[in-house]
């Protein structure tokens, strides 16, 4: 009986620690509160939920490294800090990630051309945080993603430079300090020159810029 009773609260919190606690995604249902839980990615590589840098009392929504809770590596509202512990992430049904303060105003959001019919947000096990369409996995095919505005840090798999088709540019740039993640004085961008031999750079397969 006591063996059945311990399985039986075993599996409870095992199933608990679960579903509360080792969530990589979020639907429009549910939501990320400031002191909640965090999204934790598949292979639990990266998390993301809210921080403060430093001695910072502001509040920041970022994406950093579960061995290694100092190191963000990407900041959702790096440019609109929140003064208090009252912040919501949310996914809204049109596949909008929006932040929101204390009194329900949008403090970030994030942006889509195409109306989902089931957003999911999802956190990467590359630190990429997409907006995806229900289980379409296609990285084509994501509505938004992270990677497409990165802050300081380039990570595997990310891309720098100019996105010819939508005009997108991705570029890396620094933190003012090391107590506000907004955007400083040092960026590295990709110099597109008149005629550009190739548009992306990756980390992993490095190419060399060159004009003709
Ligand atoms: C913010 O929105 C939530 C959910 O829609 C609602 O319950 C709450 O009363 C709103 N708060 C304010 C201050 O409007
Ligand atoms: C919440 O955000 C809205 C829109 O950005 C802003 O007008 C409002 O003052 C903010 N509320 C608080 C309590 O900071
Ligand atoms: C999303 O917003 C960025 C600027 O924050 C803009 O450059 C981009 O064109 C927008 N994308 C869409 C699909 O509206």
């Amino acid at each position: 009986m006591a063996a059945i009773t311990h399985l039986f609260v075993y599996s409870f919190f095992f199933s608990l620690f679960r579903i509360s606690i080792a969530q990589d995604s979020i639907t429009p249902t549910q939501s990320i509160r400031d002191g909640g839980t965090t999204l934790v990615s598949a292979g639990r590589s990266f998390q993301m939920g809210f921080f403060s840098p430093g001695n910072s009392k502001s509040r920041y929504v970022g994406i950093w490294y579960t061995v290694s809770s100092d190191t963000v590596v990407w900041v959702a509202n790096r440019e609109a800090s929140l003064s208090d512990h009252s912040g919501v992430l949310k996914l809204a049904d049109d596949g909008v990630l929006v932040l929101l303060n204390s009194t329900n105003g949008t403090v970030w959001s994030s942006n889509t051309s195409t109306t989902p019919q089931n957003p999911v947000a999802q956190l990467l096990d590359t630190g990429n945080l997409v907006v995806k369409d229900g289980n379409n996995d296609d990285p084509e095919k994501f509505l938004w993603q992270s990677f497409d505005y990165p802050c300081d840090t380039l990570l595997p798999e990310m891309k720098l430079g100019w996105n010819l088709v939508t005009g997108l540019e991705r570029f890396l740039s620094s933190w003012k300090s090391t107590e506000d993640p907004a955007q400083g004085e040092n960026s590295v961008r990709i110099d597109l020159c008149k005629t550009p031999s190739f548009v992306e750079l990756k980390l992993k397969q490095f190419c060399v810029a060159t004009c003709q």
